[in-house]
């Protein structure tokens, strides 16, 4: 299997390292612009980089876009004649849809992912949806690529790809949020940031391993932890009474809503 990614940038080498990680006899070739970035690629990975289209395209079976979504129709011009049609072309770009993409390269083969940040750790959450022509046996293969980041999750609509980039693609940065308030209260008790930071990220960890082993659902888990009267209790009463869940649904929306606006821009 001979890849190439296009675009040696974080996402592009990313796939690059974790496909080489997972597969004994996947050939990667990487194609990147950025002088200073190449010959950094050519020093610290195993990778053949390029930097002419020409020189990779020809035997690449599947090429990997993970250049920047502004950069595409550019790309597209360059690379649409050396795209032909049995080669499976997949973009981890943001907001590029199916069809832009389709008629970028005139290439029939396509697969649009939306990876996360975690993908970096081999635990990212790739939404994906693929084109007609594409068999059932190279769906396979593209689910085998593309679990080598985390988890890989088929979806059959463009809308699905768009809920997806609300829940998984930003879905790091409300973590991040949920846990920034919660230190920021930990400091307020006098904690150094080094003990609130140990403290709230060792809860999510443990809790999402818990979650994780068991078969149980969050409002079972949240009624196990819930005694009537006691600490949880007030905070989750607190929680409800400003009806937090459905400010967290709200703003999850907001970025669906934003997705879809940026895929018709
Ligand atoms: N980061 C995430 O968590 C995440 C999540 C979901 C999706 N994505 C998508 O992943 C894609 C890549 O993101 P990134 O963070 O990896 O971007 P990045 O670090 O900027 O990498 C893109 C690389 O592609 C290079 N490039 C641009 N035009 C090129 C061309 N014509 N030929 C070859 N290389 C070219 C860029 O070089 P220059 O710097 O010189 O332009 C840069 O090195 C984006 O489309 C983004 O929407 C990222």
């Amino acid at each position: 299997m001979n890849i190439t990614v296009i675009g040696g940038g974080n996402m592009g080498l990313t796939y690059a390292l974790s496909i080489h990680k997972n597969f004994d006899n996947a050939s990667i070739s990487i194609l990147e612009k950025d002088e200073h970035k190449i010959t950094e690629l050519k020093n610290t990975t195993p990778f053949s980089i390029y930097n002419k289209e020409a020189d990779c395209l020809a035997s690449a079976d599947i090429i990997l876009l993970a250049i920047k979504p502004q950069a595409a129709v550019l790309v597209f011009e360059k690379i649409a004649q050396l795209v032909t049609p049995e080669k499976i072309i997949i973009s981890i770009m943001a907001g590029v849809t199916m069809e832009t993409i389709k008629d970028g390269l005139q290439a029939p083969k396509i697969v649009r992912a939306m990876p996360n940040l975690p993908a970096q750790l081999g635990k990212g959450v790739t939404g994906y949806m693929i084109s007609e022509s594409i068999s059932e046996n190279e769906a396979l293969q593209i689910q085998h690529i593309l679990s080598a980041t985390g988890k890989a999750i088929r979806v059959y609509k463009e809308d699905d790809i768009d809920a997806i980039t609300a829940l998984s693609g930003s879905g790091p940065a409300y973590v991040f949020y949920f846990m920034n308030a919660m230190m920021e209260q930990a400091k307020t008790y006098g904690f150094s940031e080094n003990d609130a930071k140990e403290i709230v990220l060792h809860t999510f960890l443990g809790t999402s391993n818990l979650f994780e082993n068991s078969d149980d659902n969050a409002q079972l888990w949240i009624d196990k932890v819930t005694s009537k009267g006691g600490t949880t209790h007030a905070a989750l009463t607190s929680f409800k009474s400003d009806h937090l869940d459905k400010k967290i649904q709200k703003g999850v929306n907001a970025a669906f809503e934003r997705a879809k606006e940026l895929a018709k821009s």
